[in-house]
C-alpha cells in the first residue's frame, strides 16, 4: 500500500501544533520536520515519537530539504508571524523573501507533490509559491479562509444551539481584514439563516454582522491575549491535509488561483473549492449577491495591490 509522507517546513508554534494534530489524527505514515532551528526539529521529533504508542504508527524525524524529494505534501508554516498591532499584510515583504529561498531549496530536492501554504499573508504567499515553483496552480493550496469559516461556524453553532458541523456558512476572500461572510448561502442544517432572520427566530442581521466582525478580528484578540494563534490554524491545516491524503473531494474555502471565477484573475484568495489527492479539483462558484460580489472584488483588489509590491 502506498505510504503517505508529509514534509513540514517550519516547526514554530503553528508547525508543531500541526505536527501534533497529524499524529493525533493518524493522517500520514511519515512526517519529516524541517526548520532553520535544527535542534528544535530534533527535540520535536523525539517528543512526538513518544506519543506514537498513544496514536498510530508513524515515522517522524528531523530532516532537511533533501527529504522533500518523495513527499506527497509539503506544508509551509515558516516565516514571521503577526505581532500585536500588525496586520497579516504587514508581513508580506519579510515572508516573500523567506519563501523565495524555501521554494528554491525544495525544488532542488526534485519534489513533485502538492504544496499547502499557511504562512501569512497566505493568499499572497500561495500566489508566490505558484510563481516560484512553476507548479500548476491546482497543486498549490493555501489555508485561505478555512479557519475563518470554522470560526464563523463555531459562533453560529453557539448562537443557534446547533452542532457547528451542521452549520453551512462560508467566509471568502482575503484571509484578513477584507474577508466577507456569504450570508446569501448560510444555512443552519437545511434552513437558510435568512429565513430565521425574517421569522425573527435567533439573531437579527445586526447581531449576525457583529458575529462576523468577531470572526474577522479573532486573530487580533487572540494575539493580544496570548501572543500568537496556532491551535485553530493547525486544525484547519490538518483538515485540508485529510481532504488531500484521503482523496476526499471535500469542499473547503482554501486559497486558490482564480482564473475568471467571480470575474477575477491572477490572484489567490479563499473560495469554496473541491480538494482531493490531486489538489484543487475545481472552484465552486457561488451565485453571490451584488454586494457580496463587490466586497469580494475589493478584497481581490487589496491583495493585488500588495502582491504588486513583491512581484
Ligand atoms: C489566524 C492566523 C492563522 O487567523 O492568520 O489565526
Amino acid at each position: 500500500m502506498k505510504t503517505t509522507k508529509i514534509a513540514l517546513i517550519g516547526t514554530g508554534l503553528v508547525g508543531s501544533s500541526y505536527a501534533f494534530a497529524v499524529l493525533n489524527q493518524g493522517l500520514a505514515n511519515e512526517l519529516v520536520l524541517i526548520d532553520i532551528n535544527k535542534e528544535k526539529t530534533i527535540g520535536d521529533a523525539m517528543d512526538l515519537n513518544h506519543g506514537i504508542p498513544f496514536s498510530s504508527p508513524m515515522h517522524i524525524y528531523a530532516g532537511d530539504y533533501s527529504d522533500c524529494k518523495d513527499a506527497d505534501l509539503i506544508v509551509i508554516t515558516a516565516g514571521a508571524n503577526q505581532k500585536p498591532g500588525e496586520t497579516r499584510l504587514d508581513l508580506v515583504h519579510k515572508n516573500a523573501k523567506i519563501f523565495k529561498s524555501i521554494i528554491s531549496e525544495i525544488l532542488k530536492s526534485g519534489f513533485d507533490g502538492l504544496f499547502l501554504v499557511a504562512t501569512n499573508p497566505v493568499d499572497i504567499l500561495s500566489f508566490l509559491t505558484i510563481k516560484y515553483s512553476a507548479f500548476p496552480s491546482y497543486r498549490v493550496i493555501g489555508s485561505g479562509t478555512v479557519l475563518d469559516t470554522a470560526r464563523l461556524r463555531y459562533l453560529l453553532g453557539d448562537v443557534y444551539k446547533v452542532n457547528s458541523q451542521n452549520v453551512h456558512a462560508y467566509i471568502i476572500g482575503e484571509h484578513g481584514d477584507t474577508e466577507l461572510p456569504v450570508w446569501s448561502h448560510a444555512y443552519i442544517g437545511t434552513r437558510p439563516i435568512s429565513d430565521y432572520v425574517k421569522a425573527g427566530a435567533g439573531p437579527t442581521q445586526d447581531e449576525l454582522d457583529r458575529i462576523f466582525t468577531n470572526v474577522r478580528d479573532a486573530a487580533y484578540h487572540i494575539i493580544n491575549s496570548k501572543g500568537a494563534t496556532y491551535y485553530g490554524i493547525a486544525m484547519g491545516l490538518a483538515r485540508i491535509t485529510r481532504a488531500i491524503l484521503r482523496n476526499e473531494n471535500s469542499v473547503l474555502t482554501v486559497s486558490t488561483l482564480l482564473r475568471g471565477e467571480y470575474g477575477l484573475n491572477d490572484i489567490c484568495l479563499g473560495v469554496p473549492a473541491i480538494v482531493n489527492r490531486s489538489g484543487i479539483r475545481e472552484v465552486i462558484e457561488l451565485n453571490l449577491g451584488e454586494q457580496e460580489l463587490q466586497k469580494l472584488r475589493y478584497s481581490a483588489e487589496i491583495l493585488t495591490q500588495q502582491l504588486n509590491t513583491v512581484l
